[in-house]
């Protein structure tokens, strides 16, 4: 089930989203966060930091996995995830790095880092609260559009739309990685809770989809409707097809 929040905008969405997310850590103060990278959390990122360093919100016993990585940047360039989670969160808060997980991109062998990367999961016990941005395309994590729905992590070819969408980070275009690590949709919709965030005219196409439309691999997003407990805080572009 699907609950939506509607926003004004991105900032609002932002805050709706740390409520969220807040919540669930002040209530369970040992939570497993899936995580999420991209520009969409950022907001609620910095907003969570805001909560952290006012000692509203202790990260202290929070463990966390993210959903995915690009094949072949080293954990030093500014555009791998790892970096990513580190200036965006995880060096602004009080969580232990050890309790960080994030699919090792720069690994030599991608089969047997997908099959660690979901023993990983496994050993989490549960992602409590998965949060996730969506494609364009209506990908979540980096399951593209595809024939079928990817059970676990796996390498994934980046949709020539995703590379599009992503080349805004990068020097040039051909500078966007062409591979990915990605948690599978059955990893992902194991996940007691989700908090997916959308901003922007860019997502309202997906969102429909995924809100309205036939569930179907074809658009990745549209699993979330056999999700028990799903919350969507969306802005009122991105919310303008439904
Ligand atoms: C990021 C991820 C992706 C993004 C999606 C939206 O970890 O898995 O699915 O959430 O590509 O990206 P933004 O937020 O940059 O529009």
């Amino acid at each position: 089930m699907i609950t939506i929040i509607r926003t004004k905008n991105y900032d609002e969405m932002s805050r709706r989203a740390a409520n969220i997310m807040a919540a669930q850590i002040t209530l369970k103060n040992d939570s497993v966060l899936g995580l999420a990278t991209g520009s969409t959390p950022v907001g609620m990122y910095q907003e969570l930091i805001r909560r952290c360093e006012a000692g509203d919100l202790d990260f202290s016993r929070v463990r966390s996995v993210n959903l995915d990585e690009y094949v072949g940047l080293e954990r030093t360039h500014d555009q791998s995830y790892y970096y990513f989670m580190n200036n965006n969160l995880f060096k602004h808060v009080n969580i232990d790095p050890a309790q960080t997980f994030l699919p090792d991109g720069t690994c030599k062998d991608t089969e047997a880092e997908c099959r660690r990367y979901h023993d990983v999961i496994l050993g989490m016990g549960g992602v409590d609260i998965q949060l996730l941005g969506i494609g364009g395309n209506g990908h979540i994590g980096f399951n593209e559009p595809a024939e079928a729905f990817a059970a676990r992590t796996h390498c994934v070819q980046l949709a020539e739309s995703t590379i599009k969408a992503n080349a805004r980070f990068f020097a040039s275009e051909s500078d966007v990685p062409r591979f990915a690590l990605s948690m599978g949709i059955g990893e992902i919709m194991a996940a007691k809770k989700i908090l997916i965030l959308a901003s922007g005219k860019a997502k309202a196409e997906a969102v429909k989809g995924m809100v309205a439309g036939p569930v179907s691999p074809q658009m990745p997003a549209s699993i979330l409707q056999f999700h028990p407990d799903v919350t969507l805080v969306a802005d009122e572009e991105a919310l303008s097809l439904l």
